[in-house]
């Protein structure tokens, strides 16, 4: 009779060890986890509750975790920046793109080049400019001795594709403003090429048309640092427009005349 009740108790015993093992291993697991991964895992958990009980999918929430630890931001690198923009839910774009474009480039480049947001195909490819515009660009990066390959980065100030290729609304672009930010700081460029009016003003905090932005260098503070910036006619402007070429030519070889 005894030694029932003793087995009854380490059974209970061993059961209880067992969840508290269990407990303490999700409760390592979360501590060491930083914001993106319990960003994944909560989306992941509403995707797989929303199946369960609907069969559907409809999650739109937002999910504000923060690294509980400080030294992970002190650590801020481009792949991190990438990794967060690319499960980013901050403003509504994300619910449309295929894949976010973070941007891709040389690290410390002589120039940053800043688009407007990704189109159709650098929402599938996840990658800046690779459309025709981006081909456009890539020529006229050649031609004052510019790549992506070598000296430049290439960004946007929305990382997720506008639908239908709309102007980004100045909420997104506020929404993303932190991305390039931390960007800028950590790649330290020596000049930023501003494509296009939508990129120029957002960046300028400015109404003013392109013929008035272009053909002069500003300089811009990020993180301590101030920076020339220049701003030219987007290459999608470009194709539509033959009359543009001539002073986006002109701004090209204004910054090429500065390295
Ligand atoms: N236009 C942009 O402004 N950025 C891209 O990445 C592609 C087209
Ligand atoms: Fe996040 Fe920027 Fe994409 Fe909006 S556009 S979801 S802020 S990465």
């Amino acid at each position: 009779m005894i030694s029932k009740h003793c087995r009854l108790q380490k059974a209970q015993f061993g059961k209880l060890a067992f969840f508290y093992l269990l407990f303490v291993i999700f409760y390592l697991l979360f501590t060491l986890m930083t914001a993106i991964d319990k960003q994944k895992i909560a989306i992941l958990l509403d995707i797989a509750s929303e199946r369960l009980s609907s069969g559907y999918h409809t999650a739109e929430k937002e999910y504000l975790f923060t690294d509980d630890e400080p030294k992970e931001r002190t650590a801020d690198t481009i792949e991190q920046i990438a990794q967060e923009i690319k499960v980013c839910r901050n403003c509504p774009l994300w619910e449309k793109r295929t894949n976010a474009a973070p941007g891709e480039g040389v690290l410390q480049p002589l120039v940053l080049v800043i688009g407007e947001g990704p189109g159709e195909d650098e929402d599938r490819q996840g990658r800046p400019f690779v459309g025709r515009a981006g081909q456009l660009l890539d020529k006229m990066l050649d031609s004052i001795g510019l790549s992506r390959k070598t000296n430049c980065f290439i960004a946007n100030v929305v990382k997720c594709r506008p639908p239908f290729n709309r102007n980004p609304y100045p909420e997104e672009t506020a929404a993303c403003a932190n991305y390039l930010e931390r960007q800028i700081a950590l790649l330290k460029p020596k000049f930023i090429l501003v494509m296009g009016v939508i990129a120029a003003q957002s960046l300028l905090q400015t109404t003013d048309s392109m013929k008035k932005i272009h053909g002069k260098f500003t300089e811009i503070s990020v993180g301590g640092m101030r920076i020339p910036l220049i701003a030219t006619y987007h290459p999608a402007a470009l194709l539509r427009n033959e009359e543009y070429k001539r002073p986006a030519w002109e701004d090209l070889k204004l910054l090429h005349s500065k390295f």
